[in-house]
């Protein structure tokens, strides 16, 4: 009888100084290989997301796409990727984003939306919310409606998923990690 979000939460590995010294990365493969988690994890999204009439579900490359895709077959939607840029065959469009060093770009099919369609945006983690916020203009510039960003993880100090409700998208986060 434990607070489902805090039940996953729990079973996130956080390992310290990876990718580089500093910087604690929150794993969430320790979710996902347990069967009892990975139902805890999808079905907290699928009752939230479950009366909200949306249309499609649009998941990040590469974690947004485990969680994305098994929630929108529960949720009887279509799945849409948003990958990063060069891997998608068919006519593509682009937004750039600024990452810690460099630049990235994320990509999305030409007509994986329809104008007016109701998507849900989802990804594993919000960071710096560059990958976020690049992702829902993209699908905004689609002409889509983004309802809502979802994640497993935000990182508050980071204040990615901050800037993305002060620019008019509500972020749902299942936990933070500060
Ligand atoms: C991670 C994570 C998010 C993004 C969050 O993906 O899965 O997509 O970074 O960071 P941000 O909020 O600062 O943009 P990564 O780019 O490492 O790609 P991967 O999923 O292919 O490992
Ligand atoms: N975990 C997973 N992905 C990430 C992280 C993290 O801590 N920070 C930025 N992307």
């Amino acid at each position: 009888h434990i607070d489902p979000a805090v039940y996953v939460r729990k079973a996130i590995r956080s390992v310290p100084d990876w990718p580089k010294p500093g910087v604690t990365f929150r794993d969430i493969t320790p979710v996902l290989q347990d069967p009892r988690t990975f139902r805890v994890l999808i079905d907290l999204f699928v009752y939230r997301y479950m009366r909200q009439r949306l249309d499609l579900v649009a998941g990040v490359d590469a974690r947004g796409f485990i969680v994305g895709s098994v929630l929108a077959y529960e949720l009887n939607l279509g799945f849409v990727p948003v990958r990063k840029k060069g891997k998608l065959p068919y006519r593509t469009l682009a937004e750039d984003y600024t990452l810690e060093y460099g630049n990235a770009a994320v990509e999305m099919h030409t007509d994986a939306v329809r104008p007016g369609q109701r998507v849900l945006l989802i990804d594993d983690l919000v960071a710096t919310g560059g990958t976020m916020l690049a992702a829902s203009k993209l699908l905004q510039r689609l002409g889509a409606n983004v309802h809502e960003a979802a994640a497993i993880i935000e990182l508050p100090d980071l204040g990615g998923a901050q800037a993305m409700r002060d620019s008019g998208i509500p972020v749902y986060s299942v936990c933070s990690f500060s």
